[in-house]
């Protein structure tokens, strides 16, 4: 893929620092944009993309998508990557929701509406399995309803929506990704397996909510990754939704074991009542994807699991 040029949006987050990477490694030139949101510590979001800054093919543009004039960003781009969103489940209640209101609907909004006019070979929006919320029937394929259990799912299936209308109008060669939880090197601090990991380190009490019986579908982040390369260039038709999801489904009680294993020492358990917007299951079909764009999932969540308790080592203090 040398000289594609990506316009990559949640640049400096997890996936979007991993996909940056991934996409300079193959050739193509990129064009980062985050705001450096106060989700969790910007600190954190400067070290993602500390060690692009050099790569004379990345550019990293500090803009916020729900104020900032989207089509200079866009300009010379190929391929659209549209990551950038306030993640998480949790805080999307009550007062919070105005940041993923804003972030997550509006900010998509005036990236399709800016891409409406453009000549781009495609347009790969980050969705969620949220958007299922507690589904009919696990593996869930993409035809099931989607019904969201938190404010946050909603905003991410407000996004596909956008997309798909902005499709189905003007032909905007969208395609929406719904990962099941990404874990791995540089994964969110908010996140399961980078708190129990940071917990089984210092011999502090993991905050469980539930039972522990809850199942979660995870996905490696270099599969995401893969996933996000596969729909720039796979012939896809505009507005097609696809599962990413890793195939491991696990109880959390026994990712707590697993995780101990992995650093060494057990975890530490503070068990908390069940939190609101909190599934009790996902786990994605991934045929589909498998079909239409040649993907599938091919990190196991052990081996996974052990590359990003290496991370934390190698990176996060003692
Ligand atoms: N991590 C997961 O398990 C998971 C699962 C499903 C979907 N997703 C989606 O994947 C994407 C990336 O998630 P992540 O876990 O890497 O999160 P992240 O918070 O690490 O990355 C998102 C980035 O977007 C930036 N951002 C937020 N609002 C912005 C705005 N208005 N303008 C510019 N930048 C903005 C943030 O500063 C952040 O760096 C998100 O769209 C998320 O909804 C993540």
């Amino acid at each position: 893929m040398g000289d594609v040029r990506a316009l990559v949006t949640g640049a400096a987050g997890f996936i979007g620092s991993t996909l940056c990477e991934r996409l300079l490694a193959d050739g193509w030139s990129v064009r980062g944009v985050d705001a450096f949101t106060d989700y969790y510590p910007p600190e954190a979001k400067r070290r993602n993309v500390a060690g692009l800054a050099g790569e004379a093919r990345f550019e990293l543009v500090e803009a916020d998508l729900t104020v900032a004039a989207v089509e200079p960003l866009l300009a010379g781009c190929d391929v659209v990557f549209h990551l950038a969103a306030q993640p998480g489940v949790r805080a999307s209640w009550r007062q919070g929701f105005a940041e993923y209101d804003e972030r997550n609907i509006r900010a998509t909004q005036r990236l399709l509406e800016a891409a409406r006019d453009r000549p781009v070979q495609r347009v790969v929006f980050a969705s969620s399995s949220s958007v299922y919320g507690n589904p009919q029937r696990v593996p869930t394929p993409e035809t099931d309803v989607a019904r969201p259990f938190s404010p946050y799912g909603v905003t991410k299936l407000a996004g596909e929506h956008l997309c798909r209308a902005y499709a189905d109008n003007f032909g905007v060669p969208v395609v929406a990704l719904r990962y099941f939880t990404v874990y791995g090197p540089r994964q969110r601090p908010d996140m399961a397996i980078h708190r129990l990991v940071e917990c089984a380190r210092r011999g502090t009490p993991f905050a469980l909510f539930g039972d522990g019986s809850q199942i979660r579908d995870f996905t490696f982040v270099d599969d995401v990754v893969a996933a996000n390369v596969a729909a720039a260039t796979a012939a896809l038709q505009p507005g097609e939704v696809l599962n990413v999801a890793g195939g491991s489904s696990t109880a959390l009680v026994d990712l707590v074991a697993m995780v101990g294993e992995a650093v060494g020492r057990e975890v530490p358990l503070d068990w908390q009542p069940a939190q609101p917007g909190d599934v009790q299951r996902t786990g994605g079909a991934v045929e589909l994807a498998g079909r239409l764009m040649g993907w599938a999932p091919r990190v196991s969540l052990r081996d996974g699991v052990a590359r990003q308790v290496a991370w934390h080592q190698a990176h996060l203090p003692s």
